[in-house]
């Protein structure tokens, strides 16, 4: 009867314990509180997509079913996972079955993705007192945040984002003395920014992008009464306006903050201070200045934006930037004949400008740049020969009708003498528009702008050497229209 198999397999008794332990692991062994399995249960009937995620929930050891976990000495059930992320198919309705309200001792509660159909959050959350991790993203909840939150004092992380919430934030979130991490974006979250939130020192994250809540930018960073632990600030897509107050200068971690979109953000009066572990800067509309490194500065993405007036040719200046976007703006005039100074780029993108002039030959001396776009500008001439140039398809340069020579299929007819090399005339800088003062401020005061593209590079750039945080100021003139 002996099988080869049988000749190395282990020891019955071995093979038995293996298998006892495996069903029973011993930690979770009789600790099942009966109430609690019964709670579980229902609360699993009421989210019906868990079924897609989770095997089934048998036996009657309810500590070691899947996504649950109990405390090994009390037995009690502290942590329970259902959520459901990514959703797979289309989602089907769920019910928050309110006995989970009995699990009293929970430290964890994840819903996250199961659809609870616009139901209101409930009240009842707010007796949760050990939660430490609240996760209810995209459990399209709707309505108003309970003030009864606040109940929930030992909370580290609390993410209602990609919900139908849609009115104030409830002063009580001043409550949550521990939060850490805190997500709300992505729902219609209206009002102003709670001046509670200025009493959580331990913030260190926070997303409010992507809803309706307004008031001046100024008074969430005026928020702080306490040394800022924040190193990740989303706040884009709302309704504040405001200018960029100097108190962001305050918040001595930051790693990286966006204000795409906001509502009329004005650029005027910025004074910023940033300071992190290797750089001070101060930028003030007054031109007072101080900067550390320049080298610093290795990234800049300014697309998209409604940015005009020519390019300042100072930053030409940043000879550490590796990365340079200025895509989709109404950047005027030449491109900088200095650009060769930028010797690291890697990255130009100039695309959907009004550019015009010659393509400035110097942008042959650009040795590393993998990735060139000039496109849709009014480029005219020809196109600069180089080594590095060479490597350059049309899909560089078209949207450029007047350009001519390799690698386009216009051919240069010779007559150079018509077309406008034209230095950026000095009168263009003093028109009255504000577009233009702006960058005229920027132009003039070389100073300013170390310090502003500077101040971007500092939010982006937290050591030199790796492109981390990205700063997108959408439409940041907006107000000087
Ligand atoms: C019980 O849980 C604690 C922390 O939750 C852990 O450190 C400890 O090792 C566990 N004890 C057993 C016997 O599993
Ligand atoms: C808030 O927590 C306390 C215990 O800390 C509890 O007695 C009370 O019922 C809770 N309030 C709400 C509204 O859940
Ligand atoms: C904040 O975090 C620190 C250390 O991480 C901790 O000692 C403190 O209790 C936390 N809570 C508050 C309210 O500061
Ligand atoms: C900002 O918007 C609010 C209304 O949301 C308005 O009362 C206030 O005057 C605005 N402030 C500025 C500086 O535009
Ligand atoms: C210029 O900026 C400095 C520092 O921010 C400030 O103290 C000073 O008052 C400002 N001067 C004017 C004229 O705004
Ligand atoms: C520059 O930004 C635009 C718009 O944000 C984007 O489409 C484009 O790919 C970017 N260019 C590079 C080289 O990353
Ligand atoms: C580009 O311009 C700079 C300064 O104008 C000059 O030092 C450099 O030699 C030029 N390079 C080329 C390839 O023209
Ligand atoms: C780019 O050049 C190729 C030939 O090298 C040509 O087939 C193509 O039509 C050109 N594209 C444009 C947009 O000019
Ligand atoms: C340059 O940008 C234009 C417009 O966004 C795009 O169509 C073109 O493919 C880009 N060229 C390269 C080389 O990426
Ligand atoms: C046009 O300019 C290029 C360089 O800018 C020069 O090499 C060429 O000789 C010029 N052609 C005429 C006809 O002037
Ligand atoms: C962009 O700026 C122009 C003026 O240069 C203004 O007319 C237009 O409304 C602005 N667009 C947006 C989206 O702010």
């Amino acid at each position: 009867m002996a099988s080869p198999a049988d000749a190395t397999a282990p020891n019955p008794f071995l093979s038995l314990f293996l298998i006892i332990t495996l069903l029973f692991p011993s930690k979770s062994m009789d600790l099942c509180i009966e109430k609690e399995r019964e709670v579980l249960l229902s609360v699993r009937a009421g989210v019906p997509d868990a079924d897609k995620q989770l095997p089934p929930w048998s036996g009657h050891d309810c500590c070691s079913w899947e996504g649950v976990g109990c405390n090994n000495i009390t037995g009690h059930v502290v942590t329970l996972d259902l959520s459901v992320c990514p959703v797979i198919g289309p989602r089907a309705p769920a019910k928050l079955h309110s006995s989970l309200f009995d699990l009293k001792h929970l430290h964890e509660l994840d819903l996250s993705c199961n659809n609870f159909y616009g139901a209101p959050l409930p009240e009842l959350i707010g007796s949760l007192t050990m939660l430490k991790y609240l996760h209810l993203y995209s459990t399209a909840f709707s309505g108003k945040i309970p003030h009864q939150l606040g109940n929930l004092s030992n909370l580290l992380s609390l993410d209602l984002s990609h919900n139908y919430i849609s009115e104030e934030i409830p002063e009580s979130i001043g409550n949550l003395k521990n939060l850490q991490f805190l997500y709300m974006s992505n729902n219609k979250i209206i009002g102003a920014i709670p001046g509670a939130l200025g009493s959580l020192c331990n913030l260190s994250r926070i997303t409010l992008s992507h809803n309706r809540i307004a008031g001046e930018l100024v008074d969430f960073f005026e928020l702080s009464r306490c040394k800022s632990r924040l190193t990740y600030i989303d706040l884009c897509s709302n309704q504040l306006n405001g200018s960029v107050p100097t108190s962001l200068g305050k918040l001595s971690a930051l790693e990286y903050l966006t204000l795409t979109k906001l509502n009329g953000l004005h650029l005027e009066n910025i004074i910023f201070k940033i300071f992190n572990e290797d750089n001070i800067i101060l930028i003030a509309k007054n031109l007072t200045l101080h900067f550390t490194s320049l080298a610093l500065v290795t990234s800049i993405d300014l697309s998209n934006n409604n940015l005009s007036g020519p390019i300042p040719r100072e930053l030409t200046n940043l000879r550490g930037l590796h990365f340079l976007n200025l895509s989709s703006n109404h950047f005027s005039g030449n491109i900088p004949e200095n650009i060769g100074f930028m010797n690291q780029l890697e990255s130009l993108d100039l695309s959907k400008n009004q550019l015009s002039g010659r393509i400035p030959s110097n942008i042959s001396a650009l040795n590393f740049l993998s990735v060139l776009n000039l496109s849709y500008n009014n480029l005219v001439g020809e196109v600069p020969t180089g080594s590095q140039l060479r490597t350059f398809t049309n899909w560089s340069y078209i949207g450029n009708p007047k350009l001519c020579g390799e690698p386009l299929q216009n051919k240069c007819l010779g007559d150079n003498s018509t077309i406008d090399n034209g230095v950026t005339k000095e009168e263009d800088r003093h028109e009255d528009d504000e577009y233009e003062r702006i960058w005229y401020l920027i132009g003039f005061a070389l100073g300013f702008v170390f310090g502003f593209w500077g101040f971007m590079a500092t939010v982006m750039i937290k050591k030199s050497t790796r492109i981390k945080y990205i700063l997108l100021i959408d439409r940041i003139c907006v107000c000087f229209a």
